[in-house]
């Protein structure tokens, strides 16, 4: 694969000629994004994919399409209240990208490959336990654990920052002193505050991963998104709710 690096800052793996186009509509759709929804975003997530493709023999290029386009609606979502994933993400892409993809991906490996998309937002937490899900193809998983790892660590940390600011959340309040954690909802609009977050969801993704490669990565990170969080609680002097992951 020759690298297509040309004027598109921080993409450092090479990738096939055929997906020069796709790169270029998402950098010309997600590049402004200011709610840690950017197109670095997606190229993260497409790289620590393909890392993680490569690792398990899993094909690349469906993970590597996945991963650059699974944030693709994010800005609809703000303006119409509709979720991003699900159906309408599946029925976009594919008016959007099937006449780029499909020639080289093919019918089949395009249709698996958004519909890893359309679940990517499927959290086990989230969950009731009469509600399981079907089961996740690989390629979902690799997909769900990629983005799962650009949320925890030092970007992850940026990044809900970045996501709180967005929405208009607090950094901390006074409930987050006295009520404890709430219940994360993926198909809610943003609430609480920004360090509630923590513990409705980061604090929960390293151990759903689905992976070797994404629990290994994510044990890294958790480490460090736990000793973040203790100094974040001393300086803002919340001693409750105490770290439980
Ligand atoms: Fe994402």
């Amino acid at each position: 694969m020759s690298p297509i690096k040309r004027n598109i800052p921080f993409i450092q793996i090479p990738l096939p000629e055929w997906f020069e186009p796709v790169v270029r509509t998402v950098w010309d759709k997600m590049k402004r994004d200011s709610t840690g929804h950017d197109f670095f975003h997606a190229v993260r997530v497409m790289e620590l994919a393909v890392e993680m493709s490569d690792e398990l023999a899993v094909d690349r290029e469906m993970t590597m399409t996945a991963g650059l386009l699974h944030d693709y609606y994010r800005e609809e979502e703000k303006e119409s209240g509709l979720l991003h994933y699900g159906p309408e993400a599946m029925e976009g892409l594919r008016r959007e990208f099937g006449s780029l993809i499909i020639p080289n991906l093919g019918e089949e490996r395009f249709e698996r490959m958004i519909e890893a998309i359309s679940r990517h937002e499927e959290y086990p937490f989230a969950f009731k336990a009469s509600n399981a899900p079907a089961e996740l193809s690989i390629e979902a998983q690799i997909l769900q654990d990629a983005d799962r790892l650009d949320a925890i660590g030092a970007v992850g940390i940026a990044r809900t920052f970045m996501f709180g600011g967005a929405h208009g959340l607090p950094l901390a309040e006074e409930a987050d002193r006295t009520e404890g954690p709430g219940t994360f909802d993926p198909g809610q609009r943003p609430q609480g505050s920004v360090y509630r977050h923590f513990y409705e969801k980061l604090l929960f993704l390293a151990d759903g991963m689905h992976t070797a490669p994404g629990r290994r990565i994510a044990s890294e990170r958790h480490t460090f998104l736990i000793s973040f969080l203790k100094q974040l609680e001393k300086e803002l002097s919340l001693g409750t709710p105490t770290i439980t992951h």
